[in-house]
């Protein structure tokens, strides 16, 4: 199959048009069987329930090529099961696991051309998402909903690729204790838009935040979660009911302790032993991890002593293993890795 004429290496992370997509319709209380459409348009009513009360879930997960040509994806059934736990939280239907694999695999397929070659740094991010399609104008969910899936091949999440990032502490919250933090909505994002132009603006690639209630503890950016390392080498990421439970930081917590041989940890992390750290990343399906140079808390500079040229040598330790078990170099647990074609 011959590939689109890319420029795979010089990729952003950004929408290039694919050819394929998936569609299936919820009605009078089931899904229909699905199709795969060359139409990138959606059209809906203009009470829909997405639209008036921002009734829609989503996903991220990529697609890659390995070293021997084969074309696989990573760990989607965990994709599958946290848009199933979105979609119970905003009393959405559920969008069955397994269908959810096979319209992956069904989409990557028909978009074959699109996914980048193995050594580009490239991959094909797949997005699923659901939105309520009937009109709604009383606050209650709606009754027909669309689960769809796009692609779109991208490079690095952060202009620089692995050179480390500023990022400073915001002064919004995310998420508020028993909300909505700990699925992927798109209204987590809508509120984060605010925070995001900001930190641009005043010189920042990223907001970390802290707990909505007590502004001591280390949540997430606005797209990937935190990994710390400390100086004795030991891994260790915030623990907390109002962050996403990152597939890629979980993922990383096992590589860490069976195939590096490091102590790890999830659990509390008060701001204030940030200092303490000597690495520092974000991690994620778009991030991969991205290493952090400087936290910047209102003025006042955290500079970790992997410094602002390159990953510490834990975290890149952890990026190597880890994309060398997606990109099939080194062997991965039982079931982390599906393979497409
Ligand atoms: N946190 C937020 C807010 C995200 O949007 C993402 C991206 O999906 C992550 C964390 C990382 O999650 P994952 O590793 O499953 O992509
Ligand atoms: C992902 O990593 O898949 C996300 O959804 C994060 C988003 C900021 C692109």
């Amino acid at each position: 199959m011959e590939k689109k004429n890319i420029d795979w290496g010089s990729l952003g992370f950004g929408y290039i048009k694919t050819d394929y997509r998936y569609i299936s319709e919820y009605k009078n209380g089931s899904w229909d069987e699905g199709t795969l459409s060359t139409d990138d348009t959606v059209r809906i009513n203009e009470c829909a329930g997405v639209l008036q009360y921002a009734q829609t879930v989503f996903e991220g997960l990529k697609a890659y090529t390995t070293e021997d040509g084969r074309i696989v994806t990573f760990r989607p059934d965990l994709n599958g099961e946290r848009l199933k736990s979105s979609a119970e939280r905003l009393e959405m239907p559920v969008f069955p696991v397994d269908r959810f694999i096979d319209a992956v695999v069904e989409t990557v397929k028909a978009n074959q051309a699109f996914v980048p070659p193995f050594g580009s740094g490239a991959s094909l991010y797949i997005r699923p998402y659901m939105f309520g399609t009937n009109p709604v104008i009383g606050v209650k969910p709606a009754d027909e909903y669309q689960f769809r899936i796009l692609t779109t091949p991208v490079g690095p999440y952060f202009k620089g690729g692995a050179k480390p990032i500023t990022i400073r502490v915001s002064d919004f919250d995310r998420a508020a204790p028993h909300g909505t933090g700990h699925i992927k909505a798109g209204l987590n994002y809508a509120m984060s838009l605010h925070a995001i132009v900001d930190a641009h603006k005043q010189g920042f690639d990223e907001n970390m935040y802290l707990d909505a209630a007590t502004r001591t503890k280390v949540e997430e950016t606005g797209g990937a979660n935190f990994l710390f390392v400390t100086k004795d080498n030991k891994v260790v990421t915030p623990k907390s009911d109002s962050i996403l439970p990152s597939i890629t930081r979980r993922s990383l917590i096992y590589v860490a302790k069976e195939y590096l041989g490091l102590e790890a940890e999830e659990r509390e992390i008060p701001f204030e032993e940030v200092k303490e750290f000597a690495e520092c990343g974000l991690c994620g399906t778009a991030a991969v991890i991205s290493p952090v140079g400087k936290i910047v808390d209102h003025g006042k500079e955290i500079c970790f002593p992997s410094g602002m040229e390159k990953m510490g040598p834990v975290t890149q330790k952890l990026y190597d293993t880890l994309t060398g078990i997606q990109s099939g170099k080194i062997e991965a647990p039982k079931g982390w890795i599906k393979e497409i074609c």
